[in-house]
């Protein structure tokens, strides 16, 4: 097994610190066993037998009080709504506990919330059911199509001034595999930059792996099979799932500005 992955069956406070030592020395680490192949695969065919394109709004779409619901955009090229300047192709499908189950991943998401509230410290059903301390679970599937779907280089945090207050998600990343590379795409995925090496962290994981790193380490995701012409009303390629924690922008302004949402 390769030095940053972890087999457990279930989170618990000793193998919390193994996955943290593993992050923090290797810049990432791939847990598996917490999701059950077959419930993942599931939930893609699911995803994607319900996907439309139809759905897809503007890339600088999106403003806090429609991404709390179901909403879905195809974003292109380094515009947004903040100016970084982050390129790109791909879909973010948002999909909050309390909008319509449209892709039946409902399941998968509580169950990733409950790992991501035990791995950063939070009680087990934080933010499932309601906005706790002003965040939310922002529930979403990323969709980096075959034909290029990309994500330039990038970190997700300014790292000035940070202090416990604007460190929700506490600098850690998840992500929840629902495609595998050499079966769903061939080339391409992501990658971090860790002690100026470029690692590609999905190559040898499987569906249902977690994968984790630091959000402070620079990455991206590199173009997924530029060998295939991209055909943007499917939902092919690489798929994931996250769940950061956001803070509830519709009720107030952010208690930080160098809190930052770039997906
Ligand atoms: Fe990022």
């Amino acid at each position: 097994m390769i030095k940053s992955t972890l087999k457990i069956k279930s989170l618990t406070n000793l193998n919390k610190k193994r996955i943290f030592k593993l992050v923090n020395s290797n810049g990432y680490a791939v847990i598996k066993g917490l999701f059950k192949k077959k419930e993942v695969e599931k939930g893609l065919n699911y995803f994607k037998k319900n996907f439309s394109s139809l759905h897809d709004k503007s890339s600088i779409s999106g403003t806090p009080s429609e991404i709390k619901k179901n909403f879905q955009k195809l974003c292109v090229g380094s515009a947004s709504v903040n100016g970084e300047k982050i390129y790109r192709l791909h879909r973010v499908i948002y999909n909050p506990f309390w909008s319509k189950n449209k892709f039946e991943l409902k399941n998968l998401f509580i169950k990733f919330a409950k790992i991501r509230n035990l791995f950063l410290g939070f009680d087990e059903n934080f933010c499932i059911k309601k906005i706790e301390k002003n965040l939310w679970s922002a529930n979403r599937v990323l969709q980096y199509p075959v034909g290029g779907g990309h994500m330039s280089c990038h970190s997700d945090y300014i790292l000035k001034n940070v202090s416990e207050k604007n460190n929700i998600n506490k600098f850690y990343q998840l992500i929840l595999l629902l495609t595998e590379k050499s079966k769903h795409y061939q080339n391409g995925g992501a990658y971090i930059i860790h002690k100026n090496k470029k690692i590609y962290i999905e190559d040898n994981t499987e569906q249902g792996d977690l994968l984790i790193y630091k959000s402070t380490v620079k990455h991206g995701v590199d173009e997924i099979d530029p060998n295939m012409k991209l055909n943007l009303s499917k939902a092919n390629g690489r798929i994931v799932l996250m769940n950061s924690l956001y803070q509830d922008f519709t009720i107030k302004k952010s208690r930080s500005k160098f809190f930052r949402n770039l997906s």
